[in-house]
């Protein structure tokens, strides 16, 4: 324990879910790693030492400086957001516009609008719990979703009906009849537990709705025979009630009576297979993809684990399997995802689902998420969320007891669960499920997978494998002049398939001894082609000296687009476009990599999907990222920076290769030197590094957090407790690897001792079994996602920040929430310090000057000066970090800001995606310590702001998935000024007015604009809804 504590209080500011992956976690999913620190790995090869260790700040690398060998986007996220009923009134002005009586008329909704309640419900303030009632009830009944389900699928719509019919009864009868006595006999007959993790199909329907009747007259008699020293209001009410039943009771003979032949997509109605034919473009369901839906574990909601290659599939069905859940069993669904741009590519694509079937989907990504989640009453929710986001909104859920809405759990590559401290929040998240819900079912699929069996024991889930690929990936290997074919079973491994014949020049030759140029333009510039490059540099570089022999012809192919496309990026960046690009793009090429903006980033990877760029040079980054697939993958070397690439990076760049539906083969060329010829091989045919827990990296850091969680969730109350929780870890699976000097035993005893030390958590030792309690300080931290190694420094620093808080400007709430885990990134340039800091005004240097950072510092630093005096290093960089930041809240352009500091463009992104989450944090934080009150309402506008970065008018466009900010301008320009507009925009017409907006983006992106309207407007009416309900516990006259 003491060497777990000496390596606590070490400086190292790192934060638990930090943006930027470190090198580690890149290669973790299963990678051993070489830094010291986790005294469990011994035995673990492939495990050891992962953790980084708590260094200093001084030692580690500086800046823009974002290494090549760390090359992430910092595409995810920490904790989120607003639900102040002020924000959503804002929120509501700002769009209702659409339900506004001089936009549509109250009595004629659109029918585009399926979140909308009906016409009746549109006077929400005249709503009362009274009509709500029935209408609840027959709504469930009278599904449209329901009108072609097949009577083989009918005990969906048996499960359903039951639930809803049992659920919506009890509840709104709790509601208008306050009579105890009435109100536990129906508990007694109706409330039986609905969910079992294993239902199974109910085989005598007809007599389940017998009894349902019964039960329903038996209600009724029970309401008649209720006390009668009621009041004459109770009376009425129970006169309401006994109405309700009746209209209920004719609806469910209505409805038996239809619903006979209903479900014949899986359980569906055709509704759902046409709309995959017609938004997917998909007619018929791979062979596999059919027989993993008719498992029976899937039938009987057991969880399951299902693994096949790159582009098998999976995702399409996770997707049936939600709409399972949603539209069936009218349960929530929670999809995970491992970026940020997955979450909003996957919200775009499926919000026309939610409107045309009627269920909501919510995004838990970036700044977006609301926590707890809006509770509907008659409408479902798919949130699709980040990991960070995911876990949010699990311990939201428990901590409101609403764990049992969420039906189904899907997580997508579930190797991240071997991430670095990722992982460990997919452990934590997934583990918590599994506790607390005895009805969540989980499933997670992947490509990736070498220790399944350890993963099918932590999730209790069953396994379904296969290794079909729609589109046959031919792997190849090149030496020399010559190309080889991967053939594992050979014991060469490799089989000479051909050798180039591509004329070089000699100049060509020295410039490109790989042949890269021969490679490429055997594909370009009518089929695409990635090139994986080893480091950033290099992408830029390759880019570049493939161009240089490249012939005119390739200018003319897409001029126009290409054109459009540079326009665009020139936009994007203010009148400034990086001359890499712009030398590049006109050939058809660009790059891709984390020192791009958002914007570039966006723009390249949508010009490549629509085939204006032929070629993209990139760094293992986009492997992980959104789906580009390409029909030749090359990798320029088998290093990832300097490092030999591991089996599962290789598997996931060469599975880009061969798109579904356009090529028949997709091919992979790896270029090797002699040298790397016998490490290759064994590269080629290894199996899949293994994915261990994360809970113990970082000495422990993940178990602690999630020990702290368990007692604030109040999951566990005592170590007894905690110890039981941990036994249904991948952690505890993994023990005998993973916990080698001490068990999970004593590691959960020293974890609860340190809390304590700490002063997050409380032990009462009067009783035998001490009770364990989280501090105010613990809450916050866990609250807040904050890392357990700076909470102290946290509350310090804002604690401080309380004396003389400087509102003049942004610049002193920016500094409390400039990321501690930047700071070690940031080497100021003094020059540009001095400059900058002499710009500030008198209040602002005060500020500074009070932080720790006077201006005579600084002035000494820039005229190189050796200064005496120890200075605060952690202050002073974050105070220059907090400049920058500051600046560019100003002028909301990171090229600009970029230039005026002198940094790489990605950093500057990296740092506002980065303060922007963790202003999040820390304003979840404040809300737990009364104390720091103030910040509440100052944080969550700086919140706002730091996500999004842009003129005020343009946020509400960017609230729909995927908005960027030139498409923002371009569209505020084009009249779209807000979410109404675009909601009821015509997408051809919106196509058509934007420069280079694609029919099917534009269709996305009003689909989206319309499942927001809803979502804002439903949460509205839930409040309404909630307002105006008689309270339960209301005392009897
Ligand atoms: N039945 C089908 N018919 C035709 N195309 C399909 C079918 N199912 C999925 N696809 C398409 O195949 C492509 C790859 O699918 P998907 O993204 O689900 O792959 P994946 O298995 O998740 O791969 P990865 O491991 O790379 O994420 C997508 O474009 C998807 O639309
Ligand atoms: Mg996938």
């Amino acid at each position: 324990m003491d060497k777990m504590n000496t390596k606590w209080q070490d400086t190292k500011v790192k934060r638990a879910h930090s943006k930027k992956r470190t090198r580690d976690s890149i290669e973790s999913h299963q990678t051993p790693a070489k830094k010291g620190g986790s005294a469990s790995s011994k035995n673990c090869p492939d495990n050891t030492e992962r953790g980084t260790s708590f260094g200093g700040m001084a030692s580690l690398k500086a800046v823009e400086y974002c290494s090549d060998s760390e090359d992430f986007f910092g595409d995810y996220d920490s904790i989120l957001n607003d639900s102040s009923f002020l924000a959503k009134l804002d929120d509501a002005e700002q769009n209702g516009v659409h339900y506004s009586p001089s936009a549509a008329p109250l009595d004629q909704p659109d029918p585009n609008f399926t979140a909308l309640p009906s016409s009746g419900d549109n006077h929400c303030l005249k709503l009362s719990t009274d009509n709500k009632h029935s209408e609840a009830i027959v709504d469930g009944l009278i599904d449209e979703s329901f009108k072609d389900i097949e009577a083989t699928q009918f005990h969906f719509q048996e499960e359903v009906l039951e639930n809803a019919k049992q659920i919506h009864w009890l509840k709104e009868n709790k509601i208008s009849t306050p009579c105890k006595v009435t109100e536990r006999a129906i508990n007694d007959e109706m409330v039986k537990p609905a969910e079992h993790k294993s239902e199974r199909p109910t085989t005598s329907i007809p007599q389940e709705r017998r009894s349902m009747k019964d039960q329903l007259k038996r209600a009724m008699i029970s309401n008649a025979a209720a006390p009668s020293c009621v009041s004459r209001t109770i009376v009425l009410k129970e006169a309401v009630v006994a109405e309700e039943i009746n209209v209920a009771m004719q609806a469910m003979e209505t409805v038996s009576l239809k619903a006979t032949d209903i479900g014949p997509f899986f359980g569906l109605p055709t509704k759902v297979k046409d709309l995959i034919c017609k938004l997917r473009g998909i007619n018929n369901l791979y062979d596999w993809q059919k027989t993993c839906l008719n498992l029976d574990c899937v039938q009987e909601r057991r969880n399951l684990i299902y693994s096949l290659p790159t582009s098998g599939g999976k995702t399409l069905v996770a997707e049936i399997l939600m709409f399972r859940e949603l539209l069936c069993r009218k349960k929530d669904s929670l999809f995970i995802l491992p970026y940020i741009s997955l979450v909003q590519e996957k919200v775009r694509g499926l919000a026309s689902f939610g409107l045309e079937l009627d269920f909501m989907v919510e995004e838990y990504a970036g700044s977006k998420g609301r926590f707890p989640p809006v509770k509907r009453r008659s409408k479902r929710s798919l949130y699709i969320a980040t990991i960070e986001k995911a876990h949010s909104l699990v311990n939201c859920l428990i901590e409101t007891n609403r764990l049992d809405d969420i039906g189904l759990v899907i997580v997508d590559e579930l190797h991240m669960l071997g991430d670095g401290s990722r992982g460990a929040v997919v452990e934590m998240t997934l583990a918590k499920i599994l506790y607390v819900s005895t009805a969540t079912q989980i499933i997670g699929m992947s490509a990736t997978l070498g220790n399944i069996k350890d993963l099918q024991k932590f999730l209790k889930a069953e396994n379904y494998t296969s290794d079909y690929r729609p589109v046959q990936l031919r792997e190849y290997v090149k030496l020399k002049d010559s190309i080889y074919e991967v053939d594992p079973n050979e014991e060469e491994v490799l089989r000479l398939s051909r050798v180039l014949s591509f004329k070089y020049s000699s100049s060509m030759q020295k410039m490109d001894p790989d042949h890269l140029i021969a490679l490429v333009t055997e594909i370009i510039p009518t089929n695409s082609c990635l090139v994986f490059c080893s480091t950033k540099k290099n992408c830029e570089n390759v880019a570049g000296m493939i161009c240089k022999y490249l012939k005119d012809e390739f200018l003319l192919h897409k001029e126009k687009e290409k054109a459009a496309l540079l326009k665009e990026l020139r936009d994007s960046g203010n009148g400034t476009i990086c001359p890499v690009l712009q030398k590049i793009v006109p050939y058809g090429l660009a790059y891709h990599h984390s020192g791009l903006t958002s914007e570039e980033r966006k723009l390249v990877e949508e010009a490549y999907m629509h085939g204006v760029l032929c070629l993209l040079t990139c760094t293992s980054t986009l492997a992980a990222g959104i789906n580009l697939p390409a029909r030749r993958v090359i990798l320029r070397s088998p290093y990832v920076a300097t490092e030999f690439i591991k089996r599962s990076q290789y598997k996931q760049m060469v599975g880009r290769a061969g798109r579904a539906g356009i090529d028949s083969v997709g091919e992979s060329i790896l270029i090797l030197q002699e040298k790397d010829k016998s490490l290759a091989k064994s590269l080629l045919c290894a199996p899949v590094e293994k994915c261990y827990s994360n809970l113990m990296q970082d000495n422990g850091k993940g178990v602690l957090s999630l020990i702290l969680s368990l007692i604030g969730l109040n999951i566990a109350s005592s170590l007894e407790q905690v110890r039981d929780f941990l036994s249904g870890t991948l952690l505890c699976v993994q023990e005998r690897q993973l916990c080698v000097e001490r068990d999970l035993r004593e590691i959960s005893k020293d974890c609860v001792e340190l809390l304590k030390e700490k002063g997050l958590i409380t032990v009462s030792r009067d009783t035998q079994d001490p009770i364990l309690q989280v501090t105010k300080l613990g809450r916050a931290t866990y609250k807040g996602a904050v890392d357990l190694s700076y909470c102290d420094m946290l509350y310090e620093d804002l604690s401080k920040g309380l004396d003389g808080l400087m509102l003049h400007s942004y610049l002193h709430l920016v500094y409390l929430v400039t990321p501690y885990d930047m700071i070690s990134q940031c080497k100021p340039d003094w020059m540009i310090y001095l400059r900058q800091f002499i710009l500030l005004s008198a209040a602002e240097q005060k500020m500074s000057a009070a932080v720790g950072v006077p201006e005579s510092f600084v002035a000494r630093k820039a005229a190189g000066q050796t200064v005496r005096k120890n200075a605060n290093m952690v202050a002073v960089r974050r105070l220059y970090l907090a400049i920058v930041l500051f600046s560019l809240l100003n002028d909301t352009n990171v090229w600009s800001t970029a230039e005026k500091f002198q940094l790489n463009r990605g950093f500057i992104q990296a740092l506002l995606n980065s303060s922007s989450a963790f202003c999040s944090c820390v304003l979840h934080f404040t809300e737990e310590l009364e104390e720091f009150w103030p910040f509440k309402t100052l944080l969550t506008e700086l919140t706002h702001r730091l996500s999004y970065c842009v003129q005020a008018e343009l946020i509400p466009l960017m609230e729909v998935a995927g908005v960027m900010k030139f498409r923002a301008k371009q569209l505020y320009n084009a009249g779209y000024k807000t979410l109404a507009h675009l909601a009821n925009a015509d997408p051809s017409v919106l196509a058509k007015t934007i420069d280079n907006l694609y029919k099917k983006q534009a269709n996305q992106i009003v689909a989206s604009a319309k499942m927001l309207v809803n979502e804002k407007a439903a949460a509205l009416q839930e409040e309404v809804n909630d307002l105006l309900m008689m309270p339960k516990d209301l005392p009897l006259p």
